[in-house]
């Protein structure tokens, strides 16, 4: 009842008052004015009267004159002076004395003077009410002017214009009450649905769907669903780059805080590779890499430009006269700009340096890494040449750049030369060694030099980035702040940060493939499995440092251990030829294929093969189906930075099922914590994982995915470029604010 009542007395303040208050103030500065109109039209009035009046006289009068008929004057008088508000008539000659008149004339009015014709006056003879006394000169032949006065009473003026005040403020109140009513009636009514109504948009989430909404008539409410929509969208994408990385999320950051710097992002393999094919045409090759995936969102959000080797067949015929060509070729959206290298060039800093030195010190496969001077200098000589060609497209002394990899370890240094004030970040997309084994490089002064040049330091893992500090920490004089991960050199500050990179979520090369079911009876059909054969999968570059030989060997040891098992599993291992020309990837693929064929040979039948070995690149669509298609997949490399086909194998598992067993050598088994943990060395630990995979329940199937997929959806590859974005922003901005400091 209070709760009313109080809810009442709201409606009264704030409705009901100012509506009384704004109406009282328009009548009382209208009262005023309603009297002078009204009193100016009823004078007008009564002087348009006497006018009448004095014209049906004039000639009644004039003979009366005349006559000298004073008695009969008199009477005419006072018949035409009956009239309720005609007080009296008088007749003066041209003199001034009184001829005749009715005998209501006011005692105190005097006769007209001649001054003026006709002459209006009002007076107000003491104890009487205000009279209109309007004079008119009648000329007659036979007594020569007269004077005719008629004495109007006035008062009634007055008594109307009290009832007209009287009816105004009556009227007011009744409007006051009306309008008052109204509003309260239109706030409670109109105004309570459409609060109603955006109740229930905002709590059913309707606004983002226009059309959902009901009442869209209402332009208001339309405008309204707009905003909240605006909002939503804003807020998504800022708790979106918090929580749940997107490219969109990406692209909002790099707008919003980087949008008019120039961005280049380096790297040695290209985004966009232009092939002659065996007909004469060119054909588009697309790598299918991580970084692409993660860094394209940003390039494309800045225009920025994208610096690679332009190792391609048919590059050097599709880019313009700068060497640069406009990507995505359907949609163009960044520049990529290609950098030429000789086959000396090619064979020292690539095959060379890259993949035959650093490649093996950072990975612990046991293959000794080759350190060649010749191999050096053709390194220092490319990483030179991509440092000219950074500084020709930074467009400013400022720019962001995004060095990638092993083969860039020089960049830093030569770019730090050129361009004093570029923030340069460097992702190391491999394992870093510990201190003792990278400290057999001849050169590792110069590597760790330059990559203190960086303002950003990346690694899969805390444990490579703390090898990297104990490797600074053992060969150069500088400061390390182990609490902050931050190397200070002559007065440069690095920081060295973990950013484990990711894959795309969901993949868009999981669009429009066959359910798992549909998919593994695809793979059974294509490589002729039997129905209860179940399905390995290792799907991987040929490279020494993923356990391929390992992996063909554990299958072996499980055969050999569960006899139950001959004829009822497969591993079917993609083998993606690579760094071919290399002699240890040589003599990689024939140890691979001599130990596949050992083992078919040892336990195959006529219509079944422990191993399948599909030696060539697959396209992802068929890669994702072969993931779909297993029971389990083995990534027992020997070492990794993270290995990204783990995660892709848990993310094309939308049916939950699948077992991963995963290496723990392999920066992934930080994150995937629901794999089968194997060292990768360890031949009789791997087979029982397989055979541990194979015996494993649905549900605990179900659950360990369940649990990977939610790490990897958190964990995306956005969310790897966000971070470090995000860092490089923040050294921005304290580089910024510590040059206004210096100048002021
Ligand atoms: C692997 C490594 C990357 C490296 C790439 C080079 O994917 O993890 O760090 O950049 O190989 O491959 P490529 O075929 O270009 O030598």
């Amino acid at each position: 009842m209070r709760a009313v009542r109080s809810r009442w007395r709201g409606w009264l303040l704030r409705f009901v008052l100012p509506v009384a208050v704004a109406v009282s103030l328009i009548a009382v500065a209208g009262v005023p004015l309603l009297d002078r109109m009204l009193s100016g039209w009823f004078r007008g009035d009564v002087q348009l009267r006497a006018h009448l009046l004095m014209n049906s006289m004039q000639a009644p009068l004039a003979e009366l004159v005349a006559r000298h008929d004073l008695v009969q004057g008199e009477a005419y008088l006072n018949r035409v002076a009956a009239d309720e508000r005609l007080l009296g008539i008088e007749v003066c000659d041209s003199a001034g004395h009184e001829l005749m008149k009715s005998s209501s004339w006011p005692k105190l009015v005097p006769c007209a003077s001649a001054s003026a014709s006709p002459e209006t006056t009002q007076v107000q003879p003491d104890g009487h009410a205000a009279l209109d006394i309007s004079s008119f000169a009648v000329d007659t032949p036979a007594s020569g002017r007269l004077w005719v006065s008629l004495a109007h009473d006035l008062s009634f003026i007055d008594r109307r214009q009290s009832i007209a005040r009287r009816y105004l403020i009556a009227f007011v109140l009744v409007l006051v009450s009306a309008l008052a009513l109204l509003a309260a009636l239109v706030v409670r009514v109109v105004v309570g649905r459409w609060v109603r109504l955006l109740i229930g948009d905002i709590r059913n989430r309707r606004f983002v769907d226009d059309a959902a909404s009901p009442s869209l008539v209402l332009p208001l409410l339309s405008r309204i669903r707009q905003t909240l929509r605006e909002v939503e969208a804003q807020q998504r994408l800022e708790i979106d780059y918090r929580e749940n990385w997107t490219p969109q999320a990406l692209q909002h950051l790099a707008r919003e805080y980087l949008e008019d710097t120039p961005i280049l992002v380096v790297s040695n393999r290209e985004p966009y590779i232009h092939n002659r094919a065996a007909d004469g045409s060119i054909q588009l090759q697309l790598p299918a890499s991580g970084m692409v995936t993660a860094l394209e969102p940003v390039v494309r959000a800045c225009h920025g430009t994208w610096i690679a080797h332009g190792s391609g067949t048919a590059d050097r015929e599709t880019v313009d006269a700068h060497d640069r060509l406009a990507v995505p070729p359907d949609e163009p959206a960044y520049t990529l700009r290609r950098v030429w290298l000789s086959d000396e060039e090619e064979a020292g800093y690539y095959y060379g340096f890259s993949n035959e030195g650093l490649w093996p010190l950072c990975h612990q496969a046991y293959v000794r890494p080759a350190f060649r001077e010749q191999d050096w200098i053709e390194y220092q000589r490319v990483n030179r040449r991509f440092a000219e060609v950074v500084e020709a497209e930074a467009r400013g002394s400022q720019p962001v750049v995004l060095l990638q990899d092993f083969h860039l370890a020089l960049l830093p240094a030569y770019l730090r030369e050129r361009l004093r004030r570029a923030t340069i970040a460097h992702f190391w997309h491999v394992p870093w060694p510990n201190a003792e084994t990278f400290g057999v490089c001849p050169w590792k002064q110069e590597l760790l030099h330059s990559l203190l040049a960086t303002d950003v330091l990346g690694f899969h893992t805390r444990y490579h980035c703390l090898n990297f500090l104990d490797s600074v920490d053992r060969y150069v004089e500088c400061q390390i702040d182990r609490e902050q991960m931050t190397v200070t050199l002559r007065g440069h500050v690095c920081k060295v940060t973990p950013y484990p990179i990711s894959i795309e979520w969901p993949p868009r090369w999981l669009a429009g493939l066959p359910a798992a079911d549909a998919a593994r009876e695809a793979i059974r059909k294509r490589y002729g499995l039997g129905k209860d054969v179940r399905i390995g999968i290792g799907v991987e570059r040929w490279d020494f440092t993923k356990g391929i030989i390992e992996r063909v060997q554990a299958l072996e040891r499980l055969l050999e251990r569960h006899r139950e098992w001959r004829g009822r599993v497969t591993l079917l291992q993609v083998a993606a030829p690579s760094r071919s020309r290399l002699p240890a990837y040589q003599a990689l693929q024939q140890q691979t294929i001599a130990s596949v064929e050992h083992v078919n040979q040892r336990f195959g039948t006529a219509d079944w093969q422990p191993v399948v070995l599909i030696a060539e690149h697959q396209e992802p669509k068929m890669v994702y189906t072969l993931y779909r298609a297993a029971d389990f997949c083995v990534v027992n490399s020997l070492h990794d930075g993270m290995n990204l086909v783990a995660k892709e194998f848990v993310a094309a598992r939308d049916d939950l099922d699948g077992v991963l067993i995963l290496s723990t050598f392999a920066g992934a088994s930080r994150e995937l914590l629901e794999a089968l943990p194997v060292n990768p060395f360890d031949v009789g630990e791997t087979a029982d994982a397989i055979v541990a995979a194979l015996q494993m329940g649905r549900a605990e199937r179900l659950e360990r995915m369940r649990l990977m997929r939610r790490t990897i959806k958190g964990h995306n590859v956005y969310r790897w470029a966000g971070r470090m974005l995000t860092d490089v922003v923040q050294i921005r901005q304290r580089q910024t604010l510590r040059a206004l400091r210096a100048a002021s």
